[in-house]
């Protein structure tokens, strides 16, 4: 498998196409950044971090039968993916009430939720990725009904593999954020999980303290950042 160009530089990760048209190189960088990009900066040691740990994740979620992108550690700051047609939203699940819905409804950060909250939001950060609902996703043809059905399908379900999993390493699993596409293989098929599940895209609260162990530590200056994104990697049991 050969590296080729560069396709597509997000905000924490370049995508390379291979000699394979169905398999992407994803090169995870340094790069941070939050509130849609107007917050940046370059952490020493996050995207071989952010890597390992979307690599051990991916092997679990795949292991518990939900459909994934990834293929392949490649090395330290590479993976192997399927190339997607990705579906324009964002699915959120909340275990516990933080970020920006704490904001919307006026709720303290910390209110433990009966059950799971799913929201969409659309990804678009020249708008901030606002919340957006079913009719809004259908109507304006972002995604299907069977998509929108899949997509809270499969992030629920993702919540009920990787929870008790945190659990486990005495973790909070607050909130997380999930992409989805088409693999180019398989362009009519059902939705696959795309993008990356890293502490760059969710909440992590240790169980004890509340001490936070994910991207907050950068968007509120908690310092520390990787120190905790490493702390998450050493209680899962990801080798660094
Ligand atoms: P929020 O509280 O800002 O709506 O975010 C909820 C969770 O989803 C949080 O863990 C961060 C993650 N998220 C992203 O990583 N990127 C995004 O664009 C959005 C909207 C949320
Ligand atoms: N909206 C998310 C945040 O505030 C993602 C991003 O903008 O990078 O962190």
């Amino acid at each position: 498998m050969e590296k080729r160009q560069e396709l597509y530089k997000g905000k924490a990760k370049t995508v390379y196409a291979t000699d394979d048209a169905q398999r992407l190189i994803m090169h995870y960088r340094d790069d941070v950044s939050a509130f849609d990009g107007a917050k940046l900066a370059k952490l020493e040691g996050k995207g071989e971090t952010n890597n390992r740990i979307n690599a051990w994740v991916m092997g679990k979620l795949a292991a518990a039968g939900v459909p994934t992108h990834f293929v392949a550690l490649l090395n330290e700051r590479e993976s192997l993916v399927k190339a997607m047609k990705m579906v324009p939203v964002e699915c959120v699940v909340r275990n516990v009430c933080a970020g920006s819905m704490a904001k919307r409804y006026g709720i303290a950060e910390g209110t433990k939720l009966a059950e799971p909250i799913f929201e969409f939001f659309l990804k678009s950060d020249a708008l901030h990725d606002p919340l957006c609902n079913e009719d809004h996703i259908r109507v304006l043809g972002w995604a299907t009904p069977r998509e929108i059905d899949e997509m809270k399908a499969i992030t629920h379900r993702v919540n009920a593999v990787l929870k008790p999993l945190f659990a486990g390493a005495g973790i909070d699993l607050v909130d997380y954020k999930l992409e989805f596409g088409h693999p180019a293989d398989d362009p009519q098929g059902p939705l696959v999980l795309g993008d990356e599940f890293t502490p760059d895209g969710c909440r992590l609260w240790d169980a004890t303290t509340g001490e936070k162990l994910d991207k907050d530590r950068f968007r509120r200056d908690l310092g520390g950042v990787i120190e905790h994104y490493r702390e998450v990697a050493r209680r899962i049991g990801v080798p660094l």
